[in-house]
């Protein structure tokens, strides 16, 4: 393999925190910042580095006199060979040393010498160093290494995971690939909480044949007979403790004649025609599940059994996007998180993945939600049991910061607020500012992952799907044309 370029000697290079070299002209287009890079120090041992930055250099225009020769009519440039005298200088910081002999990755303890030759890393050094796995979760490409980023899944799932940026650069993308992925190893069970349809409209319309089950909001109910006064409490926030007991009472007494098929109405009649509950409890309780009723969620029997369908390797899809009432979404999202968590620690279920899309609803830092509890007990506990949270969300300032600082593994795409960004430099440990500044940069698709699940900060482009449909929301010319060919044939048809 050829350099690509030799150490230079300035005032603060090589040292053990910069090591800055000029590119070979030849290789220059094969150069990216985000790179890593070998200084060969012996036969057993290479220095590896990252590059950090590149410039270019052209000694003629160094100092002001160039300039005023510049402005001055002569033709400079036909006596001296300006152009060629250009050159391009890369920084690369240096991550450790590593020794062939013994397989180990030390701290460097003293620079590179000037005039090293430096080369591109191989693709096995920079597989070691950062960790991967040869059969781990395939996420994308460090294509300027030829890097395959294979992410150990029990590394990246040892704890939770959060996956932030702005809206449109690629989030649900990315979990797409971690679910495509997900179903190869066929075994960890995983539901999607999908507040805009954008995961069920990815599944190929053969969902027979595949291991993705979607489940629209309206085939959503939630079985009365299933809970007790304190669940069902939890989606009531203002009930009262007397309120709850009250209602304990009533679902006992129903319990104890062995009635299994009731619902909020049953509930509601016994109360309204008790004579031992007195007239406020009663007028705030039928108000409290008259509130209930109203979101159409309950029934005297629960769907999906998502038990049922929770098996290994399988992927269930709750599209929410039917449901646009937040509440109505939130009482859904802690029921069958609630449910699910329960059965896990019980080891009723398989190992679980809950992605939750738009977690800033769901778990909101400074404000109530519905579905908060669960999500943080999840967060808190949930690695104790195998089950995981990955949380995604394009306001991290919004996301619980409970919930948000046990996700110790975060794949961040495009960020463009500053508070978002200061955001994540403060919660993301090992970010540095250097790395910081390259976010609102990223194009759709690439990514910095960073936390447990990799060894040292890493961009990446993420992989293109390869089992779910490619395209999500169709173009503006695709959906107009639709609509037009839609309207033809209603026009034709009355
Ligand atoms: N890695 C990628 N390769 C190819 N296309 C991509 C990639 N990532 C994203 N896209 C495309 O970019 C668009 C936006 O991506 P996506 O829907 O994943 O963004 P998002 O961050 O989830 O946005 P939102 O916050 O609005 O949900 C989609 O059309 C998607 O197909
Ligand atoms: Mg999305």
């Amino acid at each position: 393999m050829a350099a690509i370029g030799t150490v230079v000697a300035t005032p603060d290079s090589p040292s053990l925190e910069n090591i800055e070299f000029i590119i070979d002209k030849n290789a220059q287009p094969q150069i990216e910042r985000g790179q890593f890079v070998t200084i060969p120090k012996n036969k057993n041992q290479v220095v590896l580095g990252i590059i950090t930055s590149i410039k270019k250099y052209n000694a003629y225009y160094e100092t002001i006199d160039s300039s005023i020769h510049e402005i001055s009519s002569r033709n400079y440039e036909a006596i001296f060979p300006i152009k060629e005298w250009e050159n391009t200088l890369a920084n690369a910081k240096p991550l450790g040393e590593i020794n062939f002999t013994n397989e180990r990755i030390t701290r460097l303890k003293f620079p590179v010498s000037p005039g090293s030759k430096i080369y591109v890393a191989s693709s096995s050094i920079v597989s070691k160093f950062l960790g991967l796995d040869k059969n781990g979760i395939y996420w994308g490409d460090l294509s300027s290494n030829n890097v395959k980023i294979r992410v150990s899944l029990s590394r990246l799932l040892r704890k939770h995971l959060a996956i932030l940026a702005i809206s449109g650069a690629g989030k649900s993308y990315a979990a797409s690939i971690l679910l495509e992925e997900l179903h190869k190893t066929g075994s960890i069970s995983v539901l999607v909480i999908d507040p805009h349809g954008e995961y069920s409209s990815m599944v190929p319309t053969n969902v027979e044949n595949t291991n993705t089950k979607v489940i629209r909001g309206s085939f959503i109910s939630i079985g009365i007979p299933e809970l007790s006064a304190w669940e069902i409490s939890e989606f009531i926030p203002e009930i009262s403790v007397v309120q709850t007991r009250v209602l304990d009472n009533i679902i006992s007494n129903i319990r104890k004649k062995n009635r299994n098929h009731y619902g909020l109405q049953d509930i509601i009649q016994i109360i309204d025609t008790s004579e031992k509950i007195n007239v406020r409890t009663k007028e705030a309780l039928i108000g409290w599940l008259y509130s209930l009723q109203r979101t159409h969620l309950f029934s005297t029997e629960t769907s999906p059994n998502l038990s049922e369908l929770f098996q290994p390797g399988k992927i269930v899809i709750l599209d929410l996007s039917e449901i646009t009432n937040l509440r109505s979404r939130s009482i859904i999202v802690l029921h069958f998180l609630s449910r699910l968590y329960y059965q896990r620690t019980r080891g009723e279920i398989p190992p679980s993945l809950f992605v939750i899309e738009e977690a800033h609803q769901f778990c909101p830092q400074g404000s109530r939600s519905i579905s908060k509890r669960i999500i943080e007990t999840i967060a808190r506990e949930g690695r104790k049991f195998y089950a995981s949270l990955c949380l995604i969300s394009q306001r991290p300032v919004n996301l619980s910061v409970t919930a948000l600082s046990q996700c110790n593994t975060n794949l961040i795409l495009r960020i463009r607020n500053p508070y978002d960004q200061d955001f994540i430099g403060k919660t993301s440990e090992g970010i540095d500012r250097s790395t910081l500044k390259m976010i609102p940069d990223l194009e759709i698709g690439e990514a910095l992952l960073v936390g447990e699940g990799i060894n040292y900060p890493t961009f990446f482009r993420i992989r293109s799907r390869t089992f779910y449909n490619k395209v999500t929301s169709p173009d503006l010319e695709t959906m107009a044309d639709k609509y037009k060919e839609a309207w033809s044939v209603k026009r034709n048809t009355s």
